[in-house]
């Protein structure tokens, strides 16, 4: 039987091998990624992708787990992590527990993801000391965009630097086993994955991280707009357009179904 990677392998990716991740929210795409990616996230952009959300705060618990099971059922080998929503653990670290208990036992998976970096640090330890593995999410955090007025690329002046590099040593001597860093210019990027003993996986961070992720919608070119840092790897949106544009003729020219389609 295949089995699935573990949180200690990928942690001992850290300086070795890159880490390859996607995210998923659908069973048939999660099967297809599975052979490919180390990692599977079932991210709160769903909120966004699948959902039609602004911002990624309307997302709740019950979508998440929902998301988070399919991606487990289609899945063997990917290890498994599921976003923790806005408003489902920042109160506290038994809140946090809760919440992210609700997840592994309802969906499977194999590790959550919360963002906040000294802040969620004392959550992060609390989980980890009770069975939960925890991957941080410092940099840009969308969940926290009304406090930090909008998506903003982070590092661009050097006087925040510190800080993202207290997060990142706070999340990994909190027991996180990898830390995503979202939008952050490259130099900080890379002088973080260097100094932060857990893998850094990055999105719009540079190839300077420990490993890539990218929101598996983005990649497949599947949206109307994607941010400079996503290449697009094909181009989904358009074979989809292409695809009901030619059923849709077929259909108004009586030439669907055909013979061979139809039952006698
Ligand atoms: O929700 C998400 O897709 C994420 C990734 C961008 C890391 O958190
Ligand atoms: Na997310």
């Amino acid at each position: 039987p295949i089995r699935r990677l573990t949180v200690p392998q990928i942690a001992a990716r850290k300086g070795a091998e890159p880490i390859v991740a996607l995210t998923a929210s659908h069973v048939q795409f999660a099967r297809i990624l599975d052979a490919h990616c180390d990692v599977l996230l079932v991210g709160d952009s769903l909120g966004m992708v699948s959902h039609g959300f602004e911002t990624t705060l309307p997302v709740s618990l019950e979508l998440m787990i929902a998301h988070g099971a399919a991606v487990v059922r289609g899945t063997a080998r990917a290890l498994v992590v599921v976003d923790m929503p806005f408003g489902s653990y920042e109160e506290s670290p038994q809140v946090a527990f809760r919440s992210a208990a609700r997840i592994m036992a309802e969906t499977g998976c194999q590790a959550v993801k919360l963002e906040g970096g000294a802040r969620m640090a004392e959550t992060i330890a609390f989980l980890t000391a009770r069975g939960i593995p925890v991957m941080a999410h410092i940099g840009l955090t969308p969940q926290s965009s009304n406090t930090m007025g909008g998506f903003k690329t982070q590092g661009r002046e050097a006087d925040s630097w510190p800080l993202h590099h207290a997060d990142a040593a706070a999340v990994a001597e909190a027991g996180a086993f990898s830390v995503v860093l979202e939008g952050m210019v490259e130099p900080l990027a890379a002088e973080v994955s260097a100094a932060c003993p857990i893998p850094t996986i990055g999105i719009g961070a540079s190839a300077a991280c420990d490993g890539q992720i990218l929101v598996m919608e983005d990649m497949l070119g599947l949206g109307d707009w994607a941010p400079k840092f996503v290449r697009k790897f094909a181009d989904l949106r358009g074979e989809v357009d292409r695809a009901a544009g030619a059923y849709a003729a077929e259909v108004r020219a009586r030439s669907f179904p055909a013979e061979d389609e139809t039952y006698r």
